[in-house]
């Protein structure tokens, strides 16, 4: 979603502000633009539609020693250059927005009264006119910018530089995260760390309502209410290995595979010789799980289906669990049962809706909250009781894979813990516990198994080229699993797939079954494995084509109609974990075939920050 650099410093910022956009791309974007104050005191700027390196190509002589710089995600107007960011108002002030105004209509229709003209059709513009008419009106910049957010509805994160002050950068924030990293004799802004990596360690996150005053040697924030107000500084860990392809084609694949080292690192330190251990997640998890007598999961999509998996596993433990999507959770009325644990799983940290569902249940009477993330340095850490960090290291390929089996590591483990009170007096390991436990220590190894499946995955993966729709199937916890699988495809190969729980097919989705449809299903030899088999069998009866993951010990064989790829027996606690890895492949190679831009899907963006 949409990014944000700026710098101030005595060099000239212009690489800078393009290596930062660079670094941001993974986030998803659609148009690009920089402005900077150049020697003559004038706005240069420079706007391009697609990717970062076009508009590198337009800034050939762009020098300057202060600017702002953005990736556009369009929301009000389609991707052009006119509506990129940044917005000027008459070359006077730059403005790069992330965000929504929600009034922007009003103060359109005021602004031109006023004279303004508008030259795009964003809810940005209105910002920067803003504030040029209070410089207009006398202000400085920093007390024009303090007026203008005063008059905004929505959410915010801004970079503002003007002509007339040419030693400043000024950076807003409400409901959209912003961040100031700290030089040597120069400061920068960004909304995402790992923009600045090359150039600060050291950073200030803003809270909402905060305005920064930045300048070579200086940041001075104010709270909302105007007062002077000190922010932590905070050392940044990321570093560019995170960043590095490392051979690989994609950084989708490049994740598929460090998937055995990232369940590694998240089991690293939080496993006892045959137990969960508690006390790596926090002095204060014992007395959150000892209240938690129920728990209810709030998440946007794969870590929503991370959700649905993990419903399964408390279920069966004897926890009741609701799982919810958070937009949809954020605009109903609740009752909150008493001892209900509120849980939020992101991989960013940053999704929007995510972070608003968290707010509202605050008001809510949950007894505590805890999120389950993958950035340390993000808001739905900062915003929770208790974070139990998946240590997946750092995710750039939009669709989400690492970060997935991470969370269900994690979730598993968090279940384990509170199974342990529900079954037990939450200290005594029983032989289920122990049995669970080696079999998450095995997981890794089992995962490198699965991903030596990768040839036979791309010979499957070439009946899916030309296809224009695929269809989904589990049971049980595998479920969700299919509807993991579903969205890795549609994502990144755009081929319209639907997941269906198997035993919904003869109430509908049968009708579609024809040469046409492919059918993918994950079959692990558990108790409902007959069940499926029957299903499968009612695609089979219909002419459908069968594309299935099943336990070597299923019975299922290839045939004409079937194409099966065996997976070693599991433990059917691990399983879902484990069967997601071949339908992450299947979905990459698939785009492979076609052709499609894998890290980047069109009109998608990593990390979700508006509504
Ligand atoms: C996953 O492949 C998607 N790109 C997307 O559904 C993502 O999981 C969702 O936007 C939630 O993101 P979060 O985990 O960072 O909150």
């Amino acid at each position: 979603m949409c990014g944000i650099v700026g710098a101030i410093a005595q060099r000239n910022i212009t690489p800078v502000l393009i290596d930062g956009l660079k670094r941001l791309e993974y986030r998803g974007y659609d148009s690009a633009g920089i402005a900077v104050v150049d020697a003559e005191q004038a706005l240069d700027l420079r706007r391009s539609v697609g990717r970062v390196a076009s508009l590198e190509q337009i800034c050939d002589g762009v020098e300057g020693h202060l600017g702002v710089a953005h990736t556009r995600w369009a929301t009000h107007g389609r991707p052009a250059e006119h509506n990129a960011h940044p917005h000027t108002s008459s070359f006077q002030v730059a403005v790069v927005h992330n965000g929504i105004i929600e009034n922007h209509h009003e103060l359109r229709e005021a602004q031109k009264q006023q004279g303004f003209v508008f030259s795009s059709e964003t809810d940005t513009e209105v910002i920067v006119h803003q504030i040029d008419w209070h410089m207009q009106q006398g202000k400085n910049l920093l007390a024009a910018v303090q007026a203008t957010v005063g008059e905004l509805k929505g959410a915010y994160g801004l970079g503002v530089v003007s002509k007339q002050e040419t030693d400043v950068l000024i950076a807003a924030r409400s409901g959209s995260p912003l961040l100031v990293g700290l030089g040597e004799n120069e400061n920068f802004i960004a909304s995402d760390m790992s923009a600045l990596i090359p150039v600060a360690k050291k950073y200030m996150v803003l809270e909402d309502g905060d305005i920064a005053r930045v300048t070579t040697d200086k940041v001075e924030i104010f709270d909302a209410n105007g007062q002077a107000v000190q922010r932590d500084i905070r050392i940044s860990t990321l570093s560019d290995d995170e960043i590095e392809l490392g051979g690989y084609a994609h950084y989708m694949k490049k994740e598929i595979h460090e998937q055995t080292r990232a369940i590694t690192e998240t089991l690293e330190g939080r496993l006892g010789a045959d137990s969960v251990l508690e006390l790596p997640f926090g002095d204060e998890a014992r007395d959150i799980f000892d209240a938690a007598k129920q728990i209810k999961i709030i998440a946007c999509g794969t870590s929503f289906y991370a959700a649905s998996v993990a419903r399964y596993w408390f279920e069966e433990f004897g926890i009741r669990c609701d799982v919810e999507i958070a937009s949809e959770y954020r605009y109903r009325k609740h009752v909150v049962d008493p001892g209900t644990l509120f849980v939020t799983i992101s991989q960013s940290g940053e999704t929007l809706d995510t972070m608003a569902a968290l707010d509202m249940a605050k008001g809510l009477g949950y007894t505590n909250t805890l999120c389950i993330c993958n950035v340390a340095e993000s808001s739905l850490v900062r915003a929770s009781d208790l974070t139990i960090f998946t240590h997946a290291g750092r995710e750039i390929g939009v669709a989400s894979t690492k970060a997935f089996t991470t969370q269900l590591v994690v979730l598993l483990m968090l279940a384990i813990c509170l199974r342990r009170r529900r079954v037990g007096d939450g200290q005594t390991i029983d032989d289920m516990e122990r049995e669970i436990v080696q079999e998450l220590r095995s997981l890794p190894q089992q995962i490198e198994n699965v991903l030596d499946l990768e040839n036979d995955i791309i010979a499957m993966a070439k009946h899916f080229t030309h296809k224009h729709h695929a269809l989904f199937l589990g049971r049980g916890a595998h479920f969700p699993i299919a509807m993991e699988g579903a969205l890795k495809l549609k994502e990144i190969s755009y081929i319209h797939a639907e997941a269906y729980a198997a035993g919904e097919l003869k109430h509908g989705p049968l009708a579609l079954i024809d040469e046409d449809m492919p059918v993918v299903a994950v079959a692990p030899n558990n108790e409902l494995l007959e069940k499926l088999k029957s299903n499968l069998e009612e695609v089979r009866a219909r002419g459908g084509k069968l594309f299935v993951f099943a336990d070597q010990h299923s019975g299922l064989t290839s045939d004409e109609e079937a194409m099966v790829l065996e997976v070693a027996p599991v433990n059917n606690y691990i399983a879902p974990i484990l069967y997601v890895v071949p339908l992450q492949l299947l979905s990459y190679h698939v785009a492979l075939n076609k052709g499609t831009d894998i890290d980047k899907p069109r009109n998608l963006a990593k990390s979700v920050t508006v509504e």
